[in-house]
């Protein structure tokens, strides 16, 4: 079904104590307001933080997310954490395919199938980040519309339809991420309606209408409404604006 959600991916910030606090905020902040059926909160802590999160929060008002999980089921994968021990500390979701996993730990499109097949086969819904770079951007629309075509094509668009709509797409452009430069909400809709209409030519009007697509980068308190308000933009992934409960409720709070 297709929704809005704004979900918070705290990266690698907070302490525990601070992460349980902000959850705890958060949660709190969801119960007041009593969101409509359709309308979710994500948050993503640090693995170190999940199971302390999961008991802080209310399940049925906020969704827990984890920001990776393994290519691999188990077994001797040093550092790794598989999708179903997220699965088994009550984590709901997964974000897979962030540009800084995909830049910093050189994840490709053949990693991230296997990750992808791993969460949903455990149950967790995906949030499956795209988007083109700086460089890719400015080498124009044909190249950058491209460029994220083929970062479904090789990976989501060879699931089935079934499989498909537990993926949840966040347009990221990287050069938007962390640097306060954001897409404007014309940009923004211009690559969603691309992505929704990709998603259409490989799956059918139905199962893209249902996909929710979401918009991350630099997205904040004071840019959101009109980014959200665009037609095919489903919410965000908020990375900085996510670690203070209060820009985070205006957030949530802005469509
Ligand atoms: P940002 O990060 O909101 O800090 O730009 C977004 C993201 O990386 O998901």
């Amino acid at each position: 079904m297709r929704k809005l959600i704004v979900a918070g991916n705290w990266k690698m910030n907070t302490s525990v104590a601070d992460g349980v606090e902000l959850a705890k905020k958060i949660s709190a902040y969801a119960e007041q307001k009593n969101l409509p059926a359709g309308k979710e909160i994500v948050i993503a802590p640090p693995f170190t933080h999940l199971a302390s999160v999961a008991a802080a929060i209310n399940p049925n008002k906020v969704i827990l997310a984890a920001q990776d999980c393994a290519a691999t089921t188990n077994g001797a994968y040093t550092g790794e954490v598989s999708a179903s021990m997220l699965k088994g500390i009550g984590v709901k979701a997964v974000i897979l395919g962030h540009s800084e996993r995909r830049q910093y730990f050189k994840e490709n499109s053949e990693i991230l199938l296997k990750k992808i097949k791993l969460a949903l086969a455990e149950g967790l819904d995906v949030i499956f980040c795209i988007g083109e770079t700086k460089e890719q951007r400015e080498a124009g629309a044909n190249l950058y519309n491209n460029v994220i075509k083929a970062q479904l094509v090789d990976t989501v668009f060879t699931l089935t339809a079934d499989e498909f709509k537990k993926i949840i797409i966040a347009y990221e452009p990287v050069w938007a991420i962390g640097t306060g430069l954001t897409a404007t909400p014309e940009q923004a809709q211009e690559i969603h309606e691309m992505i929704r209409k990709a998603i259409a030519d490989n799956f059918g009007k139905a199962v893209a209408d249902d996909t929710t697509i979401l918009y991350g980068g630099s997205c904040k308190a004071s840019n959101a409404a009109e980014i959200f308000a665009k037609k095919d933009v489903d919410g965000g992934l908020i990375g900085g604006a996510s670690l203070k409960a209060d820009d985070f409720g205006k957030i949530i709070d802005a469509r």
